[in-house]
Order: structure tokens, then C-alpha cells, then sequence
């Protein structure tokens, strides 16, 4: 039988793309993906180093893996992604078990390391940060069987925001190839996959560095005139970089979903200075106003922290205010966490852990009240959604998404997987929303 590998994935989007990359390169080496840890013969976790807790989640799991390893010596175990390349070979010292630390910048290089692997080799590490993802080959992602997928189009980050590692683990900022993305989206759909959310760090500063190169809204451009895909979508978006043209095409392209996801972080221009932002609230305001006239029914989600060093009472009331203000569909919201090597751990003024839960609990309770009227003020109205399969809940409930990306389920008997359905909202909850099928879109 093929051998098979299992991979664990934490992290972003990006770190999900890069999961699916290396899982198309084991399966072109043959091997079969499995659900259960103890039947693969290579486990590998891709892990997430933001914050300080991802990144105990991360070491935790690493550490489950040695019994499993103590009861099948042969199991190849590896370590991938930020926290590989945060903690390097360190890793070795505090794993010994462990066979292969790849960062996020090589992992395009797991098939020959795996090959060395089995020739007998062990520890083997690959942290070279300046590895040009544009120079290795073209390595589509497994989708089999998948209905949305995640598309790269660019690696690293040069924006330097004074609390984020990103730039330290993921390296300079390089945008692929337009050829490339193109023709990894028609492969995609080729594999029955209707929808594609184009991933980077930063979408909207996509080949800024050269002006010969097509610019991110020339890319979307493109992207739009394939045949067969229905949905388009990206992250994460820049405040500071997003263009007037890029707005318009929300208005414009008939694939582009009315849904942005524009980090704001704070409320407070001070805190927006001190983070080296690049914009200020009433920048950040404006986009949100020309967002909605071009396109009324968009759905806006966002990033928010608290607790970042020099954060008072006041700057913290400002990032409530905004969020009244501005009335996001949902919002990520996080207590500032120290990282290794970030600008920010040189600010005076830290907050105490208390007080930042504090104030994440009253941010979390006053969104939680925004999002539930939010949602039920889509009751009554009429959604196109992209059907994705059964639903959590089972018993015969599927589930999908809106156009501005929100979970709808609803009953059907039929297996209506990757069509296009209409339906009529019914009731607007938390974290989903109910539906009622009417008729096919597609
Ligand atoms: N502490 C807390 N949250 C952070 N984020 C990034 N770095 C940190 C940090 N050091 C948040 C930001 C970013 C999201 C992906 O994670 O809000 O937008
Ligand atoms: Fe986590 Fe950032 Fe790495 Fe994504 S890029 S996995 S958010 S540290």
C-alpha cells in the first residue's frame, strides 16, 4: 500500500495555501493523504507563530508526537511553517525526534529533503529567508474533490507594522508571476473548484515594485475573464495601499465578491502611529465610505487589537467608537502579545495582562451585538450562495456561503455540493445564518 503522511495545519490562510502545496508534492511522490495520525508514515505540523498562544499550541501538539514516535520509530516528523522558522534548529534540541524543520519560505523543497529522509538522513533544517518562491517549480495545490480553494500570489511582507513577526518569518515581500497565478486559477477550476481567495500578505501592493509588471487590479482583471470561475476573492488588504481603481472594481467585475477584510487595528491615531500603520482613522473612514458607495451591499470585516504598548483608557474608547461608527460584519479582535524581535517590544507603556482582557472582553461583547443585528438584517432577503457540503449539524443540513462570505445552512435533501443556489434567509444568529432553498443560480 503507498505510504501516506498526515499534516496538521494552525495559522492563516497563507499557511493553509502552503499546506495544500505540500500536500500535492507528497502526492506526486506517491504518497496518500490520511485523517488519523497513527496510521501515516510521515506527520508533519504546520504551525502559526503570531501570537505568543498559537505558537504554545504549536509546541504543544509537537510534543504529542513523541510517544507516537517512541511507539514507530520509522515516522518521519516534521515541523513546517513560522514557528520553524522563528525557533530554527532550537527545535532539534528540544524535539529530538524530530526529523525536519522547513520554514515557510522552502517548503517547495519538502519532495528532495523527504528523498534525503529516506535515504537515512535526519535532522534536516531549511531556514534560508531569502529563498525566491518565484525561482522554484510551479506546484499547484491539492484540491481534489474541493469546491473554494486558496490561490498564492505573493510570499513575505515589507511593511514592518511594529507588532508583527510576519516580516521576520516569512521574508522580504516577492509577488509571483502573473502567467503563474493565471494558470494555476484555470488548473483550479479545471479540478471543479468555483471559487478562489488570492492570498498575500499584503494583495494590494502586488508587483507595486515594478511598474512593467501587471498591478493587482490588472491581476484581478484577468483572473475575472476565466471561464467557470464563479466566485473571486482575496486577502489580506493594506488600508495604506488600497487604490481607487481596486475599489471600482467592485463594482465592475462580475466575479468579485462584495467582501473585503481590511485590518484596521486600532481607533486611535496615536496607536496607529505607534503600530507605523501608514493611515489614520479618518483615512481608514474614508475607504469604508467609498467602499459602501461603490457597492452597497459589501461586507467589511477587520482586525482590531488591544493592549498595545501606550494604549490608554482613551485610545482604547476610540477603537470602541469606531467600531460603533463603522458597524463591521464581524471582527478578529486580539490582546497585543509580545514577539520576538518585534519594534514594539522598545515601547514604553505596557499594559498589564488583566487589563487587556478587560478591555477585549467589552470590545468582543459590543461587536458580538453589532454582528447578531448585522446578520438578522438580512432576514427576509434572498442570498446567492455557493453550496459547500453538509453542514456541522448534520441531519440532511447543508451549508454555504453569501457573496459577503457569511455561513448560511439550510435543509435539502439532495447533495447540492459546489452549485450556485438562491435562498431566503429565515433567521439571522450569532455566528451563521438559517436559510430556506428556493432555486439553482447556475
Ligand atoms: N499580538 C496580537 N495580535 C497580533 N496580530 C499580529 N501580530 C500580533 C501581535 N503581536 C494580529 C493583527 C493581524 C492579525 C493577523 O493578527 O490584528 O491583523
Ligand atoms: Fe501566523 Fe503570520 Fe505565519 Fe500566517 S504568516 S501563519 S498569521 S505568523
Amino acid at each position: 500500500m503507498a505510504r501516506s503522511f498526515h499534516i496538521t495545519t494552525f495559522g492563516c490562510q497563507m499557511n493553509e495555501r502552503d499546506s495544500d502545496s505540500i500536500s500535492q508534492i507528497l502526492v506526486d511522490k506517491g504518497y496518500r493523504q490520511t485523517e488519523s495520525i497513527d496510521d501515516a508514515d510521515i506527520v508533519l505540523i504546520n504551525t502559526c507563530a503570531v501570537r505568543q498562544k498559537a505558537e504554545e499550541k504549536a509546541l504543544t501538539h509537537i510534543g504529542r508526537l513523541s510517544r507516537v514516535k517512541r511507539n514507530r520509530p520509522d515516522l518521519i516528523a516534521g515541523v513546517i511553517g513560522c514557528v520553524a522558522q522563528e525557533r530554527g534548529i532550537a527545535l532539534f534540541k528540544r524535539f529530538p525526534y524530530l526529523d525536519l524543520v522547513l520554514g515557510p519560505r522552502n517548503i517547495y523543497h519538502l519532495g528532495k529533503f523527504l528523498s534525503q529522509i529516506e535515504e537515512g538522513r535526519r535532522r534536516i533544517s531549511c531556514l534560508d529567508l531569502a529563498s525566491d518562491p518565484t525561482s522554484v517549480p510551479k506546484c499547484n495545490g491539492y484540491v481534489k474533490g474541493r469546491v473554494k480553494s486558496f490561490l498564492k500570489i505573493m510570499e513575505g511582507c515589507d511593511n514592518f507594522c511594529t507588532y508583527c513577526i510576519v516580516p521576520f518569518v516569512r521574508g522580504r515581500e516577492v509577488s509571483l508571476p502573473a502567467e503563474r497565478i493565471i494558470d494555476e486559477a484555470k488548473y483550479l477550476v479545471s479540478q471543479g473548484v468555483k471559487e478562489i481567495t488570492l492570498v498575500g500578505q499584503n494583495v494590494n501592493s502586488y508587483n507595486t515594485k515594478n511598474k512593467a509588471l501587471p498591478t493587482f487590479p490588472g491581476l484581478l482583471r484577468s483572473l475575472d475573464s476565466i471561464a467557470g470561475l464563479k466566485r473571486l476573492r482575496f486577502t489580506t488588504s493594506h488600508p495604506k495601499d488600497l487604490s481607487d481603481e481596486l475599489i471600482d472594481l467592485f463594482a465592475e467585475l462580475k466575479s468579485l465578491c462584495p467582501h473585503i477584510h481590511l485590518p484596521v487595528q486600532s481607533g486611535s491615531n496615536k496607536v496607529l502611529r505607534l503600530m507605523n500603520r501608514g493611515y489614520t482613522r479618518d483615512d481608514y473612514t474614508d475607504l469604508i465610505k467609498r467602499l459602501r458607495k461603490t457597492r452597497p451591499d459589501i461586507a467589511i470585516t477587520s482586525d482590531m487589537m488591544v493592549g498595545f504598548p501606550g494604549e490608554t483608557e482613551r485610545d482604547f474608547e476610540d477603537s470602541l467608537g469606531l467600531i460603533e461608527e463603522i458597524e463591521f460584519d464581524s471582527l478578529f479582535s486580539f490582546k497585543y502579545s509580545e514577539r520576538p524581535g518585534i519594534m514594539a517590544l522598545q515601547l514604553p507603556g505596557k499594559i498589564k495582562e488583566k487589563e487587556k482582557q478587560t478591555r477585549l472582553s467589552i470590545l468582543q461583547d459590543r461587536q458580538r451585538g453589532i454582528t447578531l443585528s448585522k446578520n438578522r438584517s438580512l432576514e427576509g432577503t434572498l442570498q446567492e450562495i455557493l453550496v459547500e457540503g453538509p453542514a456541522r449539524r448534520g441531519d440532511s443540513q447543508l451549508t454555504g456561503r453569501t457573496l459577503g462570505n457569511k455561513v448560511v445552512n439550510f435543509a435539502s435533501r439532495t447533495d447540492l455540493k459546489g452549485r450556485l443556489m438562491r435562498v431566503r434567509i429565515v433567521q439571522g444568529l450569532q455566528n451563521s445564518l438559517r436559510g430556506e432553498l428556493l432555486d439553482r443560480q447556475d
